[in-house]
């Protein structure tokens, strides 16, 4: 019988995937070890009985370049692994089709897949709390019913795995460019230099001499740099934050529940 253990290997700028990934390994009784994506990652190799436990934000609608290219350093050789996306309640489109097709491609056989709900990283109102406690618990059920499954599975020698998952996504997604919006956040004058921004951003996208520029051609725009700075100082241009809010208030607003695939 396999001894099995988690790898979560998590990208997440603002903290709410690595949120959702930690209830859901800690729904099975099994070790686990992390891997943080959001900063760049040496190749390593992958215990034949570890788990690999992926999870990303959907950035419109896909999951970020930047956080597959980490990710395709756990290179595996037939080993089991499980999806999950978190999304701000408007839709995660073909995210998850797209990094359960990036973890079969590095070598990993995709036993499970989620997709969570969590405020919505560029307007914090939308879907605000989320996830919440009742998400959380869905999550750890889900670590739990993975746990059994990946049991089952070292006793039937892999019968489940070789089922596909029914995950949604259109497959012509490799066809279509991922999406940038054009504009970066800046510091206002009360920015203090204290140079936080500039060290936990994913891209070097901040120079540390001089954390009231962004470098556009690396950002991402992913919210860490706004939600961290400890003085307020970083935000988006108010025209594209009040056009965002306003799409989001139209697609965004109703609640939405996770959805497992196991
Ligand atoms: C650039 C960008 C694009 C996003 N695109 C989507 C999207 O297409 N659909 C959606 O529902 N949420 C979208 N979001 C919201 C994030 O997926 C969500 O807030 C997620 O919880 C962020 O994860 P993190 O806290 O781990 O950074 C986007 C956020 C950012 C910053």
């Amino acid at each position: 019988m396999a001894n099995h253990s988690w790898l979560i290997a998590h990208f997440s700028p603002t903290g709410t995937t690595v949120k959702v990934a930690r209830a859901i390994a800690q729904g099975a009784p099994w070790t686990a070890r992390e891997v943080d994506l959001s900063a760049p990652v040496e190749a390593q190799t992958v215990g034949p009985d570890e788990v690999l436990l992926a999870a990303m934000p959907v950035f419109g609608g896909r999951v970020p370049a930047v956080a597959l290219e980490r990710l395709a350093q756990l290179r595996g050789s037939g080993q089991k692994a499980v999806a999950v996306v978190v999304y701000g309640n408007r839709a995660y489109d073909d995210a998850l089709l797209e990094l359960s097709d990036a973890l079969e491609e590095n070598g990993f056989q995709v036993l499970a897949a989620a997709a969570f709900i969590a405020e919505h990283s560029i307007v914090r109102s939308i879907a605000a709390g989320r996830p919440d406690q009742k998400d959380l618990a869905l999550a750890s059920e889900f670590g739990a019913m993975v746990s059994k499954k990946a049991g089952m599975e070292s006793q039937t020698g892999g019968v489940e795995t070789a089922k596909k998952l029914p995950i949604p996504g259109n497959p012509g997604y490799r066809d279509k460019k991922k999406g940038g919006s054009g504009a970066h956040p800046s510091a206002a004058e009360t920015c203090i230099k204290c140079g936080l921004c500039a060290n936990s951003c994913p891209v070097s996208a901040i120079p540390p001499e001089d954390p009231s520029q962004t470098d556009p051609q690396k950002c991402i725009n992913c919210g860490r740099c706004v939600k961290i700075c400890p003085e307020n100082a970083r935000s988006l241009p108010k025209t594209m934050l009040l056009a965002v809010e306003g799409m989001l208030k139209m697609t965004a607003s109703k609640p939405k529940q996770p959805e497992l695939f196991i």
